[in-house]
């Protein structure tokens, strides 16, 4: 129940009001007993310095941070943790004093729900799709945890070319290398682990996909979306066709505000919280079948 010791949580974002990040949060809340609230929080255009600043004055003690702000609210911010600055993005903020501590725990978010899915970055051959956000972290994750060789693949080449060359500058070696949409027919036949950044294929547009071309899928031997609505996109089905392993951003997400709420209550979330939590997300995204094999 609230009372005078709740404490208030938020998401800063827009729009806010199809996020899952409340159920997240409030579900561990509940789980471990603990006396907070998590509300989303619509931010106009050019306010977030103001939200930031609002939320310190309520004493708030932290704050997830989601499209379009990831950026654009590290200059509000009294520190910011290093992988967040390496990738340009926050997603968490922790109250410290004098301002709140930026991190971003959607890269490492990544990483877990990879982990607890049993796909391998060290010494794998990876595609990226997409090079906005999303990607820049991705393939910083990547980088940091040993992949062999990096593609990024995106609609726009430059933006590709920015990425490949800052991962380059970072590793002190040439492992990543921006290609153009139509490279993904051409190729080698070996297999890769595929991570799709982009928004194609995002509800409503459940279909959409970014590469059609059959040859590319055949190249996959995992497919790893960031979308996780619709639970099962284009994008898996095709590599699933042909023969390679799917799963979708739902797990990611859920780390991502594990992580966020070990950070605010400096705690270590137990696996079994964790699976519990990412069986509610799945009742609540409409997918109900992997529920079952969870097996975090
Ligand atoms: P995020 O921060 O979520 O990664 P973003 O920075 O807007 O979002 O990046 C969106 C990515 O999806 C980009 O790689 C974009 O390609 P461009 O760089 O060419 O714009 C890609 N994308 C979005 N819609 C697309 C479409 N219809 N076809 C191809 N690529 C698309």
């Amino acid at each position: 129940m609230t009372d005078g010791k709740t404490k208030t949580y938020g998401l800063l974002g827009n729009p806010v009001e199809h996020t899952l990040s409340p159920a997240i949060h409030n579900t561990l809340a509940e789980m471990l007993g603990i006396n907070m609230t998590y509300l989303p929080f619509l931010v106009d255009k050019d306010r977030v310095g103001e939200a930031v600043r609002g939320a310190y004055a309520l004493h708030m003690p932290g704050l997830n941070v989601t499209v379009p702000y990831k950026s654009e609210v590290i200059p509000y911010l009294a520190e910011t943790d290093p992988v967040a600055r390496r990738i340009g993005a926050v997603n968490t903020l922790v109250r410290t004093d004098g301002g709140y501590k930026g991190y971003n725990t959607d890269m490492p978010g990544l990483y877990r729900a990879m982990k607890s899915d049993g796909v391998k970055i060290e010494g794998e051959r990876v595609i990226v799709l997409g090079a906005g956000g999303a990607a820049r972290a991705v393939a910083a994750l990547l980088e940091e945890k040993g992949a062999e060789e990096i593609l990024i693949l995106n609609r726009t080449l430059e933006r590709a070319e920015g990425i490949a060359e800052d991962i380059n500058a970072f590793a002190g070696k040439k492992m990543a290398k921006a290609l153009p949409l139509d490279a993904a027919g051409r190729l080698p036949e070996r297999k890769y682990l595929a991570i799709q950044t982009t928004n194609v294929g995002l509800h409503p547009r459940d279909e959409d996909v970014l590469i059609t071309d059959e040859a590319f899928y055949r190249c996959v031997h995992t497919g790893y979306d960031l979308i996780f609505n619709p639970v099962r996109t284009g994008f898996m089905r095709l590599v699933e066709e042909h023969g390679g392993k799917a799963y979708n951003g739902l797990k990611m997400l859920l780390y991502q505000g594990i992580i966020a709420f070990e950070l605010w209550n400096a705690l270590q979330i137990p696996e079994k919280t964790a699976c519990r939590v990412y069986e509610t997300l799945l009742t609540l995204s409409g997918g109900t079948e992997e529920a079952r094999e969870c097996g975090i």
